[in-house]
């Protein structure tokens, strides 16, 4: 029986890399449906044709080849999630539009494969809650947590002492500090690894990736966050570690290719063609190890902070973050505003509490709304 499978933002980097995986393994899967904005109506329309779904969901009026049922709107992700019976969901969304769609794929009982980090940073306790009261399970896609829950499988979790994420640095790892303020999005842009969405490659440049993506380990891992440190290595090749209590550390190495852990998730518990390049062990540089300088980095110590409050300050962090990374990609903000404007909105904010899924939905719209009077202060 083939799995079928229902990605969510088909057109973008993960999207389309997920699709190059099925390509490779038609025996196995089926795509039953897509979504995107409808923005890139000519991709969207070409992967209609050639995976042919029973379902496309787009926000926008896209015009498309005839065949699949429609879903147009707003809400078009979140309704794909509650009419499509899909064995494997994979949110494949940018940013804020993934966490309501992950929220809704924790109760359909199914794989959530899951690429959106914004979702467990915003809305964590309340996405895994409810995915293991209905039984669903999420595999990481996520390169550092694909690495980490690889390296969990078979172990005596209690015994883990930490896990450490890598971090690649980003292109301004050795900029000079006094330089950073006047770095382009263009620069920005420019990962020296990945090749990826714009967002998360600002996100990569300022590390606020590595920030959220301790919180997603806190919430997919169930640890706290002294249990979960990073450390900088520009090379890689080891996409995380796990070090447990007698001293052993776990890693999980892989040429940079987002195909490694998309077709793990895809396929667990067996591995599956990827498609991606092999590992070239002796032809690269020497593999290096650094802490993260917090000087540089000031995104990774306020997602810490985020972090240990668990639940109202992670939603206005990546809000903040959102709004503050949209305003750099056009010109309108700063490299080193984006910090700015994601400690003031904390700050702003900080005394509202989160105690339900409504509560993440309302205080995001709150945040983005601070977020956007912050930019004009921070300029
Ligand atoms: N790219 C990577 O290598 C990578 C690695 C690890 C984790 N991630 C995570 O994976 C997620 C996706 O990243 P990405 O780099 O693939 O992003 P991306 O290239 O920007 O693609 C985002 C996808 O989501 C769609 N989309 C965006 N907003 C939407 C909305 N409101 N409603 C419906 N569709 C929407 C886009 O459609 P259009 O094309 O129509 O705009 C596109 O298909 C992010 O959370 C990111 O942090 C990515």
């Amino acid at each position: 029986m083939k799995q079928r499978v229902c990605i969510l933002g088909s057109t973008g980097s993960i999207g389309r890399q997920a699709l190059e995986v099925i390509r490779l393994n038609r025996d196995l899967f089926e795509v039953v449906a897509i979504s995107a904005t409808g923005r890139n109506q000519r991709l969207l329309a070409l992967q209609v044709e050639e995976f042919q779904p029973e379902v496309v969901a787009t926000l926008l009026n896209a015009e498309l080849p005839e065949g699949p049922r429609r879903i147009t709107g707003e809400n078009a992700n979140e309704r794909l999630i509650q009419e499509v019976d899909a064995d494997i969901y994979l949110i494949a969304l940018s940013g804020t539009s993934g966490i309501m769609p992950s929220y809704l794929a924790a109760k359909t009982g199914r794989r959530i494969a899951l690429a959106n980090k914004e979702s467990l940073v915003a809305a964590g306790r309340f996405i895994t809650e409810r995915a293991s009261l209905f039984g669903s399970e999420i595999i990481p896609v996520d390169s550092e947590h694909s690495a980490i829950f690889q390296c969990l499988l078979g172990q005596d979790t209690p015994k883990v002492k930490r896990i450490i994420l890598t971090a690649s640095g980003g292109p301004f790892l050795r900029r000079p500090l006094n330089e950073l303020e006047r770095v382009s999005p263009q620069e920005a842009l420019e990962h020296p690894l990945w090749s990826m969405g714009p967002k998360i490659t600002v996100d990569s440049a300022t590390m606020m990736n590595k920030g959220l993506e301790v919180i997603e380990a806190r919430w997919l891992f169930n640890l706290p966050g002294e249990k979960i440190s990073v450390v900088v290595h520009p090379q890689g090749v080891i996409h995380s570690m796990v070090e447990f209590e007698d001293g052993a550390v776990l890693a999980q190495m892989g040429s940079a290719d987002m195909k490694i852990p998309i077709s793990f998730a895809l396929g667990f518990p067996f591995r599956i063609e990827s498609g991606a390049s092999p590992l070239e062990l002796t032809s690269g540089s020497p593999l290096t190890f650094e802490d993260p300088d917090p000087q540089r980095f000031p995104l990774l110590k306020l997602a810490y902070e985020a972090l240990e409050e668990e639940t109202t300050l992670p939603v206005i962090l990546n809000t903040a973050n959102e709004v503050a990374v949209e305003a750099f990609l056009s010109g309108r903000l700063p490299f080193t505003g984006i910090a700015e404007v994601v400690k003031r909105t904390m700050d702003v904010l900080s005394a509202r509490r989160v105690e339900s899924m409504e509560d993440v939905m309302a205080l995001h719209l709150e945040a983005q709304k601070v977020a956007k009077e912050m930019l004009n202060e921070a300029v």
